[in-house]
C-alpha cells in the first residue's frame, strides 16, 4: 500500500541484498521510520518489542531471521538455536512457528554453504504468497460489503459502516492485511464504505496503525473507544464486524487481539454478521479447542503507561494508574466458532468449522 503516495510493503530486503528493513510500528503515527535488522538478534527483538506485529507478518520477519542467522552462520546448532529463539519471542500467532518450521524443513537436510541462499529465497516467496494471499482475501471479502451497501442503500443510507478491532491492515501483513483486504477493495471498487475503528487498548492498535493506514488509503474511518462498539450495534450504526485472528483452530474457534470475544457477543446480540479474515498459515490443525491455544501475557506498563503527542508536538508517555496498581494485561482472547459467522480466507469464505475449514483446505485434513 502506499505511504505519502509512495508504495510500500512491511518488510523488503536492503539494497545490498543481506539486510532486511522493516518499518518501525512502535513510532506510528507519530514518525515514519525504517530499520535494517542485520542478524538473527535484530528480528527477535523486532517481534518481541513488536517493531513488527500481526501474525502474518510475525511469520514473515521469522522467516528472514532465519535467513539472517543462516547468513551469519549456517551450521546446524545455529539453525536449531535460531528457530528456537523466534519461537520464544511470542506465543499466539501460529504463523511465527509456521514460519519457522518451514524453514527448518526446508535447510536442515542442505548442506551449510547452501544454506543462506535457499533461506532467503524462502523468505521472500513467503513474503511474495503473503501479499497474494491477502489480497485473494479481499477479493472473497468485497462481495459481504457490497451485500450489506446494497441493503442499506435501499433504506436511504448514504454508507456502509464496518467495525474492526485492533490492527489487521496491511500493517499486521506483507501489504493488503487480512481485515482490511475486503475494506480496501470495496472502497477502491467506489463503496462508500466507511469503518468503525476500536482504539483497542492497552497498545491502541486501532487507534494508532488501523486509522493511520486507513486514512493513507482515503478511507473514511472513525476512532471509538473499545466499549463504544455495543452501543453503535444497538443503534443499527454497524452493518458488519470484520477483524483478524492470530490463530484458528481446525474447528473455527478463533484467537485475536483482547476485546475481540466482546465485540462478537455484541454482535451475536444484535443480529450483526461477525466475520475474521485469515491467511490459511493462521490455522493451527493441530489445535481442536480454542481454550488450548496459549495466550501471550504483557507487560504491566502497556495498561499503566501511555504515550502520546503534547500540544507542543512532543512525543511524551504518562502514567494514568495510582502507583504500584495491581495490573493483569492478557493480550489475547478466544472467540468460539459458534459466534462467528464466516471465516474470509483465500480460497473464499468457510463456515466456522470443522467441515467447513475441511471443505476449503481438505489436505489438512486427509
Ligand atoms: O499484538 P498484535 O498487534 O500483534 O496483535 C495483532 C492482532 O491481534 C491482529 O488482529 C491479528 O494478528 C491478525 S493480523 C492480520
Amino acid at each position: 500500500m502506499k505511504v505519502d503516495g509512495k508504495p510500500f510493503r512491511t518488510i523488503w530486503p536492503a539494497d545490498d541484498g543481506w539486510a532486511v528493513e522493516i518499518i518501525d510500528q512502535t513510532k506510528l503515527p507519530f514518525a515514519f521510520v525504517t530499520v535494517r535488522m542485520e542478524s538473527l538478534g535484530d528480528a527477535a527483538h523486532a517481534i518481541r518489542d513488536m517493531e513488527v506485529r500481526g501474525a502474518p507478518l510475525i511469520g514473515a520477519t521469522a522467516a528472514y531471521g532465519m535467513a539472517l542467522a543462516m547468513h551469519g552462520d549456517p551450521s546446524d546448532e545455529n539453525l536449531k538455536g535460531a528457530g528456537e529463539a523466534l519461537i520464544q519471542t511470542r506465543p499466539t500467532a501460529v504463523n511465527l512457528r509456521w514460519a519457522v518450521d518451514d524453514l527448518t524443513a526446508l535447510l536442515s537436510p542442505l548442506s551449510p554453504n547452501a544454506r543462506a541462499g535457499a533461506a532467503y529465497k524462502r523468505a521472500q516467496e513467503i513474503c511474495d504468497e503473503d501479499v497474494e494471499i491477502c489480497s485473494a482475501i479481499g477479493d472473497h471479502g468485497k462481495p459481504l460489503i457490497e451485500a450489506a451497501w446494497n441493503k442499506r442503500q435501499q433504506q436511504g443510507a448514504d454508507r456502509v459502516s464496518v467495525l474492526t478491532h485492533c490492527n489487521a491492515g496491511w500493517l499486521a501483513t506483507v501489504d493488503w492485511g487480512t481485515a482490511l483486504a475486503p475494506i480496501y477493495k470495496a472502497h477502491d471498487a467506489g463503496i462508500p464504505v466507511h469503518v468503525w475503528v476500536d482504539e483497542t487498548r492497552p497498545r491502541n492498535q486501532g487507534a494508532s496503525l488501523t486509522a493511520w493506514e486507513l486514512g493513507q488509503h482515503g478511507v473514511p474511518a472513525t476512532v471509538i473507544v473499545d466499549n463504544a462498539g455495543g452501543h453503535l450495534m444497538q443503534q443499527g450504526e454497524v452493518d458488519l464486524c470484520i477483524t483478524g485472528t492470530d490463530r484458528t483452530t481446525r474447528a473455527g474457534d478463533v484467537c485475536n487481539k483482547i476485546g475481540t470475544y466482546l465485540k462478537a457477543l455484541a454482535a451475536d446480540d444484535n443480529n450483526i454478521p461477525f466475520y475474521v479474515a485469515l491467511p490459511g498459515p493462521t490455522i493451527d490443525w493441530t489445535l481442536e479447542a480454542g481454550s488450548d491455544i496459549p495466550i501471550e501475557e504483557r507487560g504491566s506498563e502497556e495498561v499503566v503507561r501511555i504515550t502520546g503527542t503534547t500540544s507542543k508536538g512532543n512525543i511524551e508517555t504518562v502514567t494514568i494508574t495510582p502507583e504500584g496498581t495491581a495490573v493483569a494485561n492478557p493480550a489475547f482472547d478466544v472467540t468460539p466458532a459458534r459466534l462467528v459467522t464466516g471465516l474470509i480466507t483465500e480460497r473464499g469464505v468457510a463456515e466456522a468449522s470443522k467441515e467447513g475449514l475441511a471443505r476449503l483446505y481438505p489436505e489438512k485434513t486427509s
